[in-house]
């Protein structure tokens, strides 16, 4: 199963409830939720209000990427707004245990993120205990910066790391990621694909229609 998730960071938010309606018309399935802290990461985006007032408007599927210091503070207020999956990044996190135990208590599936300065190795003891891993592909913190050509290596370690040890965990690239390089990462082993301003930046039907013809060349299903 694959999936494109379009970065609500990159959408206009005088018409957000507008633009969520068109990913939906034109069969999106997930929703990339940014939420950024200031601290993890230098910019601040947007958090709980937010989401807990675009929830009742959709069925998408909320794929909360938490760019949080410390995010087990967190986890039951984020499932209370209508998260589906929260993913955490391993950098910021002191107890990753205590962490992914409380996102399965809440009720929500699990991600694990690694930045692109952060070896793969750091992921090795949760690839059995999570649902997704997330690997970024630029810097977090900014939407719109250029892919670091790096991660495709990252990305083929990864999905071997999966296969072996928890092929039903989803493989996700986050960062960069336009028209001209999606099936490259989804060839390397990606089978969920952010993309911010290569879906909202024009017209967001026509930009998914083009992600999906791409990505089912990939995976025909
Ligand atoms: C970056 C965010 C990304 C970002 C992607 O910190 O995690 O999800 O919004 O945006 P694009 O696709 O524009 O790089
Ligand atoms: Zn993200």
């Amino acid at each position: 199963m694959f999936h494109l998730s379009p970065s609500m960071l990159a959408a206009d938010f005088t018409k957000l409830g507008e633009q969520i309606k068109k990913i939906e018309n034109a069969g999106g399935d997930w929703l990339h939720v940014d939420v950024m802290d200031g601290l993890f990461v230098p910019s601040i985006s947007f958090g709980m209000p937010v989401i807990e007032s675009i929830r009742p408007a959709t069925d998408l599927f909320f794929d909360v990427h938490l760019m949080v210091q410390e995010p087990v503070r967190y986890i039951e207020e984020f499932k209370r707004v209508g998260a589906d999956l929260i993913t955490i990044h391993a950098e910021a996190c002191e107890d990753i245990e205590a962490t992914i135990v409380k996102i399965r208590e809440a009720g929500c599936k699990v991600g694990i993120s690694i930045s692109p300065d952060t070896e793969v190795s750091v992921l090795e003891p949760w690839v059995k205990k999570v649902d997704m891993i997330l690997l970024m592909s630029v810097h977090p913190g900014f939407g719109g910066q250029k892919f670091i050509p790096e991660t495709m290596e990252k990305i083929r370690a990864v999905r071997r790391m999966i296969n072996e040890q928890n092929p039903a965990c989803d493989l996700e690239v986050d960062g960069g990621i336009h028209l001209g390089n999606v099936k490259e990462v989804m060839e390397a082993g990606v089978n969920v694909v952010v993309a911010g301003t290569a879906v909202f930046r024009g017209n967001i039907k026509e930009n998914m229609d083009a992600f999906y013809r791409k990505m089912r060349e990939v995976y025909h299903e």
